[in-house]
């Protein structure tokens, strides 16, 4: 890897400032914003889009979509691609580590299908993300190892805890 010139790291730190300064002037023009987001650990960027952050949900949700059709089609199907597993399993227990994380408080939206009921019981959509989480470990892990059954076995689990969630907590 070639290291990277020292003006051109100055260059991307002064972008940087530029943008973050933008950013507080934003945030304070924005005061009267209907629905803010504060989200702990964005401590200075106290208002979120709630648009982008419905569009980055859904968008993970299609990801994890796409890659729970392919593992079916090598798994139960029979589509020749068994070196690719993998790959698909250790994308799902990447994106599914931490469902509720992507689902602030005041992010709801007439673009989204996230019900109300998800922040009037946080707890229980928590848990639900919680088994879903460890259900993809477990299928990640299970597709390195490559024994056929407990893929099976560990994919339709999953597959399972999706609809558990959905069934609560989207319309
Ligand atoms: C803890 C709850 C929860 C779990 C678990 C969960 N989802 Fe979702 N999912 C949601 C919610 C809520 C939405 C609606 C999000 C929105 O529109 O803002 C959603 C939306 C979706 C969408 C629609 C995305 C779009 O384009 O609008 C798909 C597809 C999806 N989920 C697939 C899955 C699959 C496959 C799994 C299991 C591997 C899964 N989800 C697990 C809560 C969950």
């Amino acid at each position: 890897m070639r290291s990277v010139p020292l003006s051109l790291t100055l260059a991307a730190g002064l972008v940087f400032l530029v943008v973050a300064a933008g950013f507080t002037a934003v945030d304070s023009r924005a005061a009267h914003d209907p629905s803010p987001v504060g989200l702990p650990g964005f401590a200075g960027v106290q208002n979120l889009d709630v648009e982008a952050l419905v569009d980055h949900r859904q968008g993970v949700m299609r990801a994890v979509s796409g890659h729970m059709a392919a593992s079916a089609a090598i798994l139960l199907d029979g589509a020749p691609f068994e070196d690719r597993i993998s790959l698909h399993g250790t994308a799902l227990a990447g994106l599914l580590t931490d469902i509720p994380d992507l689902f602030p408080e005041g992010s709801a939206h007439d673009e989204s299908d996230a019900r109300p009921e998800i922040w009037e019981d946080f707890g229980t959509f928590t848990d639900r993300g919680q088994d879903t989480m460890e259900r993809a470990a477990a299928f990640g892990e299970a597709t390195q190892g490559g024994n056929q059954a407990e893929m099976t076995q560990a994919f339709i689990a999953l597959g399972d805890s999706c609809g558990a969630c959905h069934d609560s907590f989207r319309f």
